[in-house]
C-alpha cells in the first residue's frame, strides 16, 4: 500500500514547486494597512509555509479538513488544498480576501468565496472575524500561519478553536519568533490554553517562520 502513496506525494510536491515558481514571476502589487512587508511577497510566504509543513505534516493524524485562520492573502489555504486537505481561509480584512482572489487567479487557481464553512468549496475564503464563528466540531485541523500576535495572546481564540475542532483535532501556530522567545512568552503566562490541550514546540531551521507550536485536543 505504502508505495501507492508515493506518486501522489511526488505530484503534490511538484504542484507546489510549480506554484512557487509562478508566484515569483507574476507582477502584482498587494496592499495592506499593517506595517509588516512579509505578507506582500507571495513567493516567500509560500516557501516559508512549505518549510513549516515539512516539519509538522507527519504529526497531524492525516487531516481531511482545515480552517486556515487569519488567512491573509490565502497562501496557507491554497497550500493546504494542494496537499489534499479541504481548506477554508478565515480572514476579517475584506480587501485581503479580494486581493487573494486576484492573486491566485493570476496563477490559474480559482479561490471560492463562501459565507459559511463549506469544505466542498475548497480552496475557499470566508470573510469573517474568527472569534464570531459559531460552528461545532467541524474540522480536523486549524492552521494559523505567521499567526497574528493579537489572536495568539487572546484566550478566547483557543476556546473557539476547541469548539470548532473535532475530537483529537490539532492546531498549528507558526511564528517568526524563535523557540526561546516562544518559550519565554509561555513561561510568563502570555499564552493561555483551555483545558484539554497538550502542546509541542518545534524549530523550523533557516526559515522566516522559525517556530511552530502544535496544539493537540486530547
Ligand atoms: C500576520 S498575518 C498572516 C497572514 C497569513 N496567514 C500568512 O501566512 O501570510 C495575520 C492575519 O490574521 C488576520 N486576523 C487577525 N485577527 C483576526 C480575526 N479575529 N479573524 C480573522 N482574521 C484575523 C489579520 O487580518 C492578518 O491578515
Amino acid at each position: 500500500m505504502e508505495y501507492l502513496r508515493h506518486p501522489n506525494i511526488e505530484h503534490q510536491k511538484q504542484k507546489v514547486d510549480e506554484l512557487i515558481e509562478k508566484l515569483g514571476l507574476i507582477d502584482i502589487r498587494l496592499q495592506q494597512k499593517t506595517a509588516d512587508k512579509e505578507q506582500l511577497n507571495p513567493q516567500e510566504r509560500m516557501i516559508s509555509i512549505k518549510n513549516v509543513w515539512d516539519v509538522v505534516k507527519t504529526k497531524l493524524n492525516n487531516p481531511e479538513t482545515a480552517l486556515d485562520v487569519g488567512s491573509g492573502f490565502a497562501y496557507g489555504t491554497v497550500f493546504l488544498d494542494m496537499n489534499d486537505i479541504q481548506a477554508i481561509g478565515v480572514e476579517n480584512v475584506y480587501s485581503k480576501n479580494e486581493q487573494a482572489l486576484e492573486l491566485f487567479h493570476e496563477v490559474g487557481i480559482i479561490l471560492n468565496k463562501v459565507n459559511k464553512i463549506d469544505f466542498s468549496k475548497s480552496p475557499a475564503i470566508l470573510w469573517s472575524n474568527f472569534i464570531k464563528l459559531r460552528s461545532q466540531e467541524v474540522t480536523d485541523l486549524i492552521t494559523m500561519f505567521y499567526v497574528s500576535g493579537e489572536l495568539a495572546i487572546n484566550p478566547t481564540t483557543f476556546h473557539i478553536c476547541k469548539r470548532l475542532l473535532k475530537k483529537e483535532g490539532k492546531i498549528i501556530l507558526s511564528t517568526e519568533a524563535d523557540k526561546a522567545a516562544v518559550e519565554d512568552i509561555i513561561n510568563k503566562g502570555g499564552f493561555v490554553l483551555p483545558d484539554g490541550f497538550s502542546y509541542e514546540i518545534i524549530d523550523v531551521p533557516n526559515n522566516f517562520e522559525k517556530t511552530v507550536i502544535i496544539l493537540s485536543k486530547t
